[in-house]
């Protein structure tokens, strides 16, 4: 790990600006990635309403919160009556016809914790995980994407945090580590407690838009367009940002008891929530509330390594903001 004696002088943080906005820029999907995503699918649509003509799709996760970098693989939800159907099934049928619609490395993964199907275009390249009534994740995506169209320095963070983390390892949920999801969570609550406040919180603000699903009420003020000077008080730039994130993550989160919310805008209590203790496979080390499932704690993946692994991680990011001579080379260094 790395030691404050080697990099003693500390550097003037603006300095990074520009090659963190340079990063930035470099991360963002071309044009034509969106619209081999729409070809991607108009065709699955054109598969799926053969067999299921009521059926709708949705994408969601990070090809349509605004949130993807280039090249990521897109995520689809199939919205489908309810009543009496067999998931699995469903799932099984679908691959079948993809199959015979010469899509590759097609799998069902019926018994995933969110069960889908996998599948590779040749056509387009792009790899894509087909859930089905995942609404939620929609909604969710929404909410993700109009918090986005308030002020670029989330945009901004946010992809320099998602990089960071896909480049140190620490962004795969099945090793314990936290989903893009929570990264991008972690940047929203994070404006929202700059002073000045750089983004609102949109599920206190008057409701603009209210769908229920699955008995979950989601609610929240969507019409952000009138919230474009929202942060202008706050003058911080990406690179105090970045550094100030890393520093909240490494120093000043109080780990033991606090919950970070999105909906709230604050911080609350794990004795408020109950997440004080293991309760199955749910450890509650480090807390992040789910925008609307309120008892669905995003950390809930994090074993007692891996969150030892994560703080050295934001440690170390921290150090190297401050303290290394090259940070922009450091800090994405693949671990
Ligand atoms: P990348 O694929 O890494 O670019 O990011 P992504 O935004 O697509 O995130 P991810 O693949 O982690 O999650 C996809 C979507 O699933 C999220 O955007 C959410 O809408 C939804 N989701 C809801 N609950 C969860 C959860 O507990 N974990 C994860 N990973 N995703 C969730
Ligand atoms: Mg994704």
């Amino acid at each position: 790990r790395m030691m404050k004696s080697k990099m003693p002088c500390r550097i003037d943080i603006n300095r990074l600006n520009a090659p963190l906005l340079k990063i930035y820029e470099s991360l963002i999907p071309a044009e034509e990635e969106k619209v081999k995503q729409k070809q991607l699918l108009t065709m699955l649509e054109k598969i799926v309403s053969k067999e299921w003509p009521n059926a709708k799709l949705f994408l969601y996760g990070s090809c349509a919160n605004s949130f993807g970098v280039s090249k990521s693989d897109i995520d689809v939800c199939l919205a489908i009556e309810d009543e009496g159907i067999d998931k699995s099934e469903v799932l099984l049928k679908l691959a079948e016809l993809l199959q015979s619609d010469n899509l590759q490395n097609v799998q069902a993964l019926t018994r995933a914790r969110v069960p889908i199907v996998k599948l590779m275009d040749p056509v387009t390249g792009i790899s894509c995980d087909i859930c089905i009534n995942n609404v939620l994740a929609v909604i969710n995506t929404k909410l993700l994407r109009d918090y986005s169209k308030i002020d670029v320095r989330l945009h901004q963070l946010a992809f320099i945090v998602k990089h960071w983390a896909k480049s140190r390892g620490v962004n795969a949920t099945y090793q314990g580590t936290l989903s893009s999801y929570a990264y991008v969570l972690m940047c929203i609550h994070f404006l929202q407690q700059r002073i000045p406040a750089i983004l609102p919180c949109l599920q206190v603000l008057e409701t603009t838009y209210k769908v229920t699903v699955d008995d979950i009420e989601c609610a929240y003020f969507d019409q952000v367009d009138s919230l474009v000077d929202f942060g202008a008080q706050n003058k911080e730039c990406i690179a105090q940002l970045v550094w100030k994130f890393f520093n909240y993550w490494a120093y000043c989160h109080d780990y033991a008891n606090s919950v970070i919310s999105v909906r709230t805008g604050r911080i609350l209590s794990k004795q408020d929530k109950d997440w004080t203790r293991r309760v199955g496979n749910d450890r509650h080390l480090i807390c992040i509330e789910d925008p609307f499932e309120t008892s669905h704690d995003l950390g809930r993946v994090v074993d007692r390594s891996s969150v030892r692994v994560l703080r050295e991680e934001f440690e170390r990011a921290a150090q190297i903001m401050q303290f290394d001579p090259n940070p922009c080379e450091s800090l994405f260094e693949p671990y």
